[in-house]
């Protein structure tokens, strides 16, 4: 049977790769994506919402779906505050979510953070870890949370600190073994991949996806080899 995906954050580094392998799947036949501005992607399956996230309450049809992708968020810097910060990475996704559910919604994916932890005295990655948190909590059949490390790929916004931190990680990878391997920076593209291809019908409750499984589950599926636990 086919199905309706929702999509936050479509227009985003991870999310607009996952937008296109999710308009390619035999899994949907119609993708929606709420955000506050057009992807710009024309397809027969996509059905596009523009909204201001402050009144979605009054807009519960919008979330309307069988499965629930967020790959919505931003940084302090960029969003000038914690308390704002927490507003787009946080309290937005889960009101987003718990319309979702009430509106039929089984399963959810959700772009989290390496270092994710609702313990962290880092306020991002404890951020990161209450959202992983909640969204366990929200009465979903399953959840997929996925932890990338630093992300690969074209910005079309410049970032300088996180681009030269990235690109450090990415130059010392081939020392990152054992158990730093989960920091080496990966591509976002391959994160959107495996969000959008793994079976994850067997999965019960939630499961957590770190950034250098990420990248092996990536591997075995371009190599051809199912991806085994
Ligand atoms: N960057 C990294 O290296 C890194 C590493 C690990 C985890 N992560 C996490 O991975 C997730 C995806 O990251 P990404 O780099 O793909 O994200 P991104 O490119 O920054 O895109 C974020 C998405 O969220 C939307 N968004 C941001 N602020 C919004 C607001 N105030 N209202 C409505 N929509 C808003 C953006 O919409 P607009 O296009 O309209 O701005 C965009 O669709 C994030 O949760 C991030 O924290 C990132």
């Amino acid at each position: 049977m086919a199905k309706k995906a929702l999509l936050l954050g479509a227009t985003g580094l991870i999310g607009s790769h996952l937008l296109g392998y999710l308009l390619d799947s035999e899994m949907y036949d119609s993708v929606a994506v709420v955000g506050r501005r057009s992807t710009g992607v024309k397809h027969p399956k996509l059905v596009e919402h523009i909204c201001d996230f402050a009144s979605i309450a009054q807009h519960p049809e919008l979330f309307v779906c069988d499965d629930f992708y967020n790959c919505m968020g931003t940084t302090i810097k960029k969003a000038g505050s914690q308390e704002a910060f927490k507003e787009v990475d946080h309290n937005i996704p889960l009101a987003a979510a718990k319309l979702a559910l009430a509106g039929g919604a089984k399963s959810a994916w959700v772009v989290s953070s390496i270092g994710a932890d609702p313990k962290s005295s880092i306020f991002y990655l404890k951020t990161k870890g209450e959202v992983e948190k909640a969204f366990v909590d929200a009465g979903f059949d399953r959840v997929m949370l996925f932890r990338p490390a630093g992300l690969l790929g074209k910005r079309n916004e410049m970032r300088m600190g996180e681009t030269l931190g990235i690109g450090f990680m990415k130059i010392i990878s081939p020392l990152l073994i054992g158990g730093l391997k989960k920091n080496r920076p990966i591509e976002a593209k391959h994160v959107a991949y495996v969000m959008a291809h793994q079976p994850v019908n067997h999965v019960k409750g939630s499961r957590v996806f770190e950034s250098h499984e990420i990248e092996q589950i990536y591997g075995s599926m371009m190599s051809g080899c199912r991806y085994m636990e």
